[in-house]
């Protein structure tokens, strides 16, 4: 049999397997996997890595905050992302305050169709407990919406414990999947106030306005509220040791638990807050950057699998023009960082190759596991016949220092200027047809499809 497109002699890697193969691909999707298959075009991976494409679980495209929007629209910021190996991202509805679920559904598509470059799914925010709101989570999760993003703070979006409860139980029964941003509200305005009060209006107080304990005393209480209605639970952009540490207790309680970190958290430390002028507004991001001690123990969190996922929470702010709206105070700095594009690359980096998590590990922690939690696996996810063909080519021998300029987020800076990098995508495929090759865009159109996804439990 001759195949559309052959993928000759790479390693794979997949969450599971590491062998050498070649992949026969028919149309969209993966034929074959096996050896000596011939195809009408052919890409030789001799020496390199080739992956099941990569997800992102948490991305905010074109979100609104405020006056302004994240800098990076559905076009560009999916293109990025492309670029960084990644062939499908799940972003947010936000509907308005009282809006149907579905009607802000359908408009969040609408924004994203025939502009996303890559496939797309969509978690639905829950900012209320109103029976009409909770009473629309069927229809969502049977429009492709099964996880439900909630937060614990932030004005307008805040559910205090008993709202939560009832969102928990809510998507409980449909046997979905609660997000939850969870920092303490209480604890995040007491100490806003403090550091307010003794004059601190620069960006270095913003961890300061945000501490670690804001965080680990949220999740436990998430965490055991998802215990009392046994609901399953997704820790987003976890950033503390303790916070892992509280995730893992209720895992071992036999909590329905999941924990997602990200690779700022994984990489950065509070250190950038004190970078010169106003420099460290370049990394305000909610929960801040913390401690080497939890670098460490988010590391060791994922290496053990108590961490399922990383997200990057790409969250782009131009540092100038955005992030300088906070000159005044750190609290009027919108908070978030980019980072679509280069997920792969640092966790392989500073992951792999310092010998910190495997391979599998590294593939199921980008794309395996957000595709199982998520409603995908088997259509994405993985490299088997039947799946979609998203397909990364990775080179492990590629070297390069992070610029810039060299990235296609568009934002005018980058958090990890300066960083070497080791192993970078050269060729991302998205269901059959090359999208990125020699680490540029080359898709004449774009074909990203949004994502129906299934049921999770
Ligand atoms: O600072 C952040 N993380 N901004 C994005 C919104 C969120 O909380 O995830
Ligand atoms: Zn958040
Ligand atoms: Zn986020």
């Amino acid at each position: 049999m001759i195949f559309d497109l052959v993928i000759r002699n790479g390693r794979v890697v997949t969450g599971e397997g590491d062998y050498i193969a070649d992949i026969g691909i028919n149309g969209e999707t993966i034929a074959v996997l096996g050896e000596g298959l011939k195809g009408k075009k052919t890409i030789d991976a001799n020496d390199k890595l080739v992956l099941p494409g990569a997800i992102d679980p948490h991305v905010h495209l074109e979100m609104p905050v405020g006056e302004t929007f994240s800098a990076d629209d559905w076009e560009s910021g999916t293109r990025a992302a492309a670029c960084g190996g990644v062939t499908t991202v799940i972003d947010f509805v936000e509907p308005d305050p009282g809006e149907d679920l579905l009607a802000a559904l359908q408009k969040r598509r609408a924004c994203a169709d025939g502009r996303a470059t890559i496939d797309f799914g969509l978690h639905m925010t829950l900012r209320d407990d109103h029976p009409q709101t909770l009473d629309q989570v069927p229809a969502a999760v049977a429009a492709g919406c099964p996880s439900f993003k909630t937060y614990l703070t932030y004005e307008g979006f805040a559910l205090n414990d008993a709202a939560f409860l009832h969102a928990l139980e809510a998507v409980r029964k449909v046997k979905g999947m609660v997000m939850v941003h969870a920092e303490s509200d209480a604890i995040i305005n007491y100490c806003t106030q403090q550091v307010i009060s003794q004059g601190m209006t620069s960006p270095d107080a913003h961890p300061l306005s945000r501490l670690a304990i804001a965080e680990a005393e949220a999740i436990q209480r998430a965490l055991a509220l998802a215990e009392a209605t046994g609901a399953s639970i997704y820790i987003v952009h976890i950033s503390t040791a303790t916070g892992a540490q509280a995730l893992e207790h209720a895992q071992l309680r036999g909590v329905s638990a999941y924990g997602e970190t990200c690779p700022q958290y994984l990489t950065l430390t509070d250190e950038c807050y004190s970078l010169p002028g106003f420099e460290g507004a370049k990394y305000v991001c909610s929960p801040p950057l913390r401690k080497q001690k939890d670098r460490d123990g988010l590391w060791k969190a994922l290496s053990n699998g108590v961490i399922q996922t990383v997200g990057t929470d790409h969250c782009p702010f131009n540092f100038q023009g955005q992030k300088d709206i906070g000159l005044d105070s750190f609290i009027h700095i919108p908070p978030g960082l980019p980072g679509i594009e280069t997920r792969l690359s640092l966790l392989h980096t500073y992951g792999v190759k310092s010998g910190r998590i495997s391979l599998n590990r590294w593939v199921e922690c980008c794309s395996l596991n957000p595709a199982r939690l998520f409603g995908l696996y088997p259509r994405k996810g993985t490299l088997m016949p039947g799946a979609d063909a998203d397909i990364v080519i990775f080179d492990p021998d590629f070297e390069c220092v992070i610029s810039h300029e060299m990235l296609h987020e568009r934002v005018d800076y980058t958090p990890y200027e300066g960083i070497k990098l080791q192993g970078y995508p050269v060729m991302t495929i998205l269901r059959g047809i090359p999208i990125v090759a020699e680490r540029e865009y080359i898709a004449p159109t774009a074909r990203g499809k949004f994502l129906l996804r299934q049921g999770i439990r």
